[in-house]
């Protein structure tokens, strides 16, 4: 079988469709070669002492994993020179990263969340790193938080890596997704899935249901159906899965369809649900889109919300079509 290597796909894709420009896919060899340095990391586990707590806290509060702030170092230290960003923003970060003085600026926006499944790291479960691209501003001088509040609509690439069994890269320009598998003995990113398609229809659910009782009614008929199977209204038996790192969760519903959901809840009724819209949910919604599902946050599709802060959050329903469609509906109702 004939190898085609992420350098390959690129190029072939900027001379046919012209579809990435050079400065983009410069960007996007960058961050690649950035998750085979994480994996890298991942993979020592407790022999390269990258397993535990780090004693920070992130911008949501929450506890930071030593891996967390490596690969979010890794991330920044990357792409800084290349000439291909004006500024990056992170999970891991409370504040944008502008591209130093000593650097060129470019014409693109990085945001990413380093570490995916931060919960699983140090019980070797796949977790993963979630980016998104966006342009920014025309006439823009110097980056501001304002400048990144762009719908999911305006992405112009989106990936992901996952760190299991094996290291895959999973793509989209906006022209259709493609996995990538890295060859860890060449260190190059292969091309192993073309042009993947989620089927509309599925048989798999993904929710942590420990927070039931905390669900608005919409969430509960939903999934009260689905575990109703054959002998309930949807007539047909459900499979559950919770992997409890969203790329992971998703990957799978890529390769053999699913829905997972994130929703708010009762338990914090400030807050829309528990992900984060700018590199979390949006970049997984231009993925999934681009593979013929969809994602919503119960009531519109999340690449049309408008941010108005960086970290935000928003609750998640993503996957085969017919299932986000169904439980959007029921949100309506
Ligand atoms: P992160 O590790 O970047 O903070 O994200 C974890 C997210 C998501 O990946 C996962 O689906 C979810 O949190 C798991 O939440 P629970 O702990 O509620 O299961
Ligand atoms: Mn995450
Ligand atoms: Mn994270």
């Amino acid at each position: 079988m004939k190898r085609i290597s992420l350098t390959q796909y690129l190029i072939e894709e900027q001379r046919l469709n012209n579809s990435i420009p050079a400065e983009l896919r410069l960007l996007i060899e960058v961050v690649a070669r950035a998750c085979k340095t994480i994996s890298h990391a991942v993979g020592k586990g407790a022999l390269g002492d990258v397993l535990g707590a780090a004693d920070t806290e992130n911008v949501q509060g929450e506890i930071q994993k030593k891996l967390d702030i490596i690969s979010n170092e890794i991330l920044l230290q990357a792409n800084e020179w290349g000439g291909h960003l004006a500024a990056m923003a992170s999970e891991e970060m409370e504040t944008i990263h502008p591209i130093p003085n000593r650097y060129p600026m470019g014409e693109y926006m990085l945001l990413f969340d380093p570490l995916d499944g931060s919960s699983n790291i140090d019980v070797n479960v796949s977790i993963g790193t979630i980016f998104s691209v966006l342009k920014a501003p025309e006439g823009m001088a110097t980056p501001t938080e304002k400048d990144f509040l762009q719908p999911g609509t305006r992405q112009v690439a989106a990936g992901y890596a996952v760190y299991g069994p094996q290291t895959v890269l999973v793509l989209t320009t906006g022209n259709g997704v493609n996995c990538f598998t890295l060859d860890r003995e060449m260190g190059s990113w292969i091309m192993t899935q073309r042009a993947l398609q989620i089927p509309a229809d599925t048989a798999e659910y993904s929710i942590n249901a420990s927070n039931a009782r905390h669900w608005y009614p919409p969430v509960t008929r939903y999934v009260k159906e689905l575990e109703a199977g054959k002998t309930g209204p949807r007539e047909k038996n459900f499979n559950m899965r919770w992997i409890a790192s969203m790329v992971a969760d998703v990957h799978r519903i890529l390769n053999r369809g699913g829905i997972f959901m994130y929703p708010a809840d009762a338990r914090e009724p400030d807050k829309p649900g528990k992900l984060r819209l700018m590199y979390e949910a949006n970049p997984m919604a231009f993925i999934v889109e681009q593979a013929g599902g969809a994602a919503t946050d119960g009531k519109m599709r999340i690449l049309d919300i408008q941010p108005i802060t960086l970290h935000q959050r928003v609750a998640v329903f993503i996957g085969s079509r017919n299932e986000v469609q169904r439980v959007t509906e029921y949100h309506a109702a």
